[in-house]
């Protein structure tokens, strides 16, 4: 088991765009951190940054509190089934490339047990791909991914390329395998029901940084940023397909431009969007010029809005003493 962390990292492409910002984040040992934003947020720059894909342009990423260099012993699974694996290798080749070097008979018996454990018939080694349904491809490309004994697991939008009739079936997979493996894991959606299904700890980024942060219980039953609150509201409840009727608040806001990560808002990066700032509530100036992020340890959830709730920490009280300081997204 091991913890990943994310201190103060960005990642830029060129020079104008800072796809990830300042990103604290941690995935505490054999737990799952939902990582849930629109398109564009920087979720995969992240994921792709733990994993050494993406040069870091600041901070640092930890693994048990050592910085990650040659050594990863991370893993990534990745949105599309059907690029990631090489048409041209058996499915079985695939997986034992990836498990660690031995005998012959050694790795066949490796091959068969990753298959197995993710619900494939042993005998299906031969395979190429391309006979392959999406969802088997995923297996496969999550067997693939368990071939390297990773201690983290990073999951890159797995289910999205998915039909949605198995979507379900990979996510209780991919479930009952961080636990059995007591995985850490990093599990990326756009989704938040998705996220909701699978997570410990959920983490909401909005251009490039991570807004709110905290167990999924609390950030999804007591939400604290309006960015969060719009992800909720648009997420359809268990057991119900239609969507909640827009705020009226919300329809004033969705006509905004959509945001673009060349050209971040100064103040707060959802201003423009908010249904609780400036656009609304005209006495709220300081939003287009404070950035909240700055005072985000001292708030609920971390939340980098000026209008959520506050935490007092009183001396030697612990847990923390929790004062609603604003009752505004109440
Ligand atoms: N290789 C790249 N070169 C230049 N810009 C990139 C590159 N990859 C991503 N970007 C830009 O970086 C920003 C963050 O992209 P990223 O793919 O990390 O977002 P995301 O949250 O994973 O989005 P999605 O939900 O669509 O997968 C976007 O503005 C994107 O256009
Ligand atoms: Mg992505």
């Amino acid at each position: 088991m091991s913890e990943l962390r994310f201190e103060g990292v960005t990642v830029r492409y060129g020079r104008a765009l800072t796809a990830v910002d300042g990103v604290d984040l941690t995935v505490p040992s054999g737990q799952v951190v939902g990582l849930v934003g629109e398109s564009g947020s920087g979720k995969s720059t992240l994921a792709r940054a733990a994993v050494g894909l993406a040069e870091l342009a600041g901070g640092r990423i930890l693994l048990d509190g050592v910085p990650l260099r040659d050594r990863r012993p991370l893993q990534m699974v990745f949105q599309d089934p059907y690029s990631s694996l090489d048409p041209r290798m058996t499915i079985g080749d695939s997986i034992a490339e990836a498990a660690a070097k031995g005998p012959r008979g050694a790795r066949r018996d490796e091959v068969a047990r990753l298959l197995e454990l993710v619900g494939l018939d042993a005998d299906r080694a031969s395979t190429y791909p391309g006979a392959l349904s999406g969802g088997q491809r995923q297996r496969v490309a999550i067997a693939r991914a368990l071939a390297g004994r990773p201690e983290v697991l990073i999951a890159d939008e797995i289910t999205s390329a998915l039909d949605v009739s198995i979507q379900g079936t990979v996510l209780n997979l991919v479930r009952t395998l961080q636990r059995e493996l007591r995985l850490s894991m990093l599990f990326i959606s756009h989704n938040l029901a998705v996220v909701r299904y699978v997570s410990d700890i959920v983490a909401v980024m909005y251009l490039g940084r991570i807004v709110e942060a905290g167990p999924a219980r609390d950030v999804l039953g007591n939400p604290q940023h309006p960015y969060t609150k719009e992800l909720l509201a648009a997420a359809p409840r268990r057991g119900s397909t239609s969507l909640p009727p827009p705020d009226e608040a919300l329809r004033l806001v969705a006509d905004a431009e959509p945001a673009d990560p060349h050209h971040p808002p100064a103040g707060c990066r959802f201003h423009p969007r908010c249904p609780i700032g400036p656009l609304i509530r005209t006495d709220r100036e300081h939003c287009l010029t404070l950035d909240p992020t700055t005072e985000a340890d001292h708030r609920l959830h971390r939340a980098a809005c000026h209008h959520a709730a506050g935490v007092l920490r009183a001396v030697g009280s612990n847990p923390p003493v929790l004062k609603e300081l604003k009752e505004d997204l109440q």
